[in-house]
């Protein structure tokens, strides 16, 4: 196949992992990169720089292919933003192939020396994006791709609520810039819808979560495999509201917690502990499902089963050029 994102990274398949905390580890990464797509070390998952930078070396020694980095660029008490920095620097240092930027905007929130950092460096730039907006900012302080991620989608969609059929196509009209769509991608069938509808490639994250690859405890498979589209929901948009995003996650028991506190008018004192990062760490090893926060998209009501990564890609690849020839074959 061949788009301006297979072009941009150098891959096979316009097909990337979304940025996953704790989850997008070395191993994951080069599993994915190691079928044409493209593999997501999430940088997040470290403490220090230097913890960073041998994720990097370990990503490579698993795996010759590119790889993107996702640095989310949100406040955060673990990640300082001089963290975050360390975590730009470092990978134009280490010349990966992208880096994927999730939240506030490069220039604004790391200072403007950082994009062209990067061009210096060789290093594309994407930024995801739930707005128009956000995209034709993107675009004029010169990021070199764009990922539009539908309301649907797992994490933080924007808080405008727009879903990835209107907002994609949006984009792709707004921009000059190869595209990415997001939020609801599981198969081929997504892949041939969105490319159809402008984009140059898919991002997918819930659906990668259900591989034999993804180091998770086998509850949480199960949990994925059984869960409809109608069970995630959304929070934080309050504790939110400077950036516009809010939370959708598996409607679980921490979940309906997290409403209630919502509802009560709890602040982020007593919001913290329920959605603490550290609490999905243990929950993604022991399997816990209703004891933290699993941040599933709709997506999560079109997963079925549970394959290796290597036949997930195989499969969304062959049934895109079907669902593409069938479509043609109804003209
Ligand atoms: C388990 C999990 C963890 C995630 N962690 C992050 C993260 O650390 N940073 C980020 O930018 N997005 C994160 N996301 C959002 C994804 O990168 C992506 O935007 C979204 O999940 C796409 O929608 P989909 O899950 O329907 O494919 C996460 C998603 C999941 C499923």
């Amino acid at each position: 196949m061949k788009t301006r994102i297979t072009e941009l990274f150098g891959i096979d398949y316009p097909i990337q992992c979304g940025g996953m905390l704790w989850l997008a580890t070395p191993e994951l990464a080069a599993a994915v990169s190691n079928t044409g797509a493209m593999g997501n070390l999430t940088s997040g998952n470290y403490n220090s720089a230097d913890e960073f930078a041998a994720a990097i070396d370990r990503t490579r020694e698993l795996t010759e292919k590119p790889f993107i980095v996702n640095i989310t660029t949100m406040p955060s008490i673990r990640l300082p933003v001089e963290l975050l920095k360390d975590f730009f620097r470092v990978s134009c240092e280490k010349k990966v192939t992208a880096l994927e930027i999730a939240g506030a905007p490069v220039d604004t929130f790391l200072g403007p020396e950082f994009i062209p950092m990067a061009k210096e460096a060789g290093v594309k730039v994407l930024h995801k994006v739930g707005t128009v907006k956000h995209a034709l900012h993107a675009e004029k302080v010169g990021y070199d791709a764009i990922t539009v991620a539908g309301f649907e989608e797992g994490g933080f969609p924007h808080g405008d609520n727009v879903g990835t059929m209107v907002l994609l196509p949006r984009v792709v009209e707004a921009v000059n810039l190869p595209v990415l769509a997001a939020g609801g991608m599981v198969d081929g069938k997504s892949l041939a819808a969105v490319l159809a509808l402008g984009a140059d490639g898919m991002m997918m994250a819930t659906r990668f979560v259900a591989t034999t690859d993804c180091a998770v405890h086998p509850n949480i498979h199960e949990r994925l495999v059984q869960a409809q589209e109608n069970e995630t929901s959304l929070h934080l948009r309050g504790l939110l509201s400077a950036f516009g995003l809010q939370v959708r996650g598996l409607n679980n028991a921490i979940m309906r917690k997290i409403a209630e506190v919502e509802q009560a008018g709890g602040d982020l004192a007593e919001l913290f502990p329920l959605i603490s990062g550290q609490r999905a760490l243990e929950v993604w090893k022991d399997g816990r499902v209703d004891e933290a926060m699993l941040t599933f998209g709709q997506s999560v009501g079109r997963v079925y089963d549970v394959p290796s990564v290597s036949e997930l890609v195989a499969r969304i690849v062959r049934e895109a050029q079907t669902a593409l020839t069938g479509a043609l074959e109804k003209f």
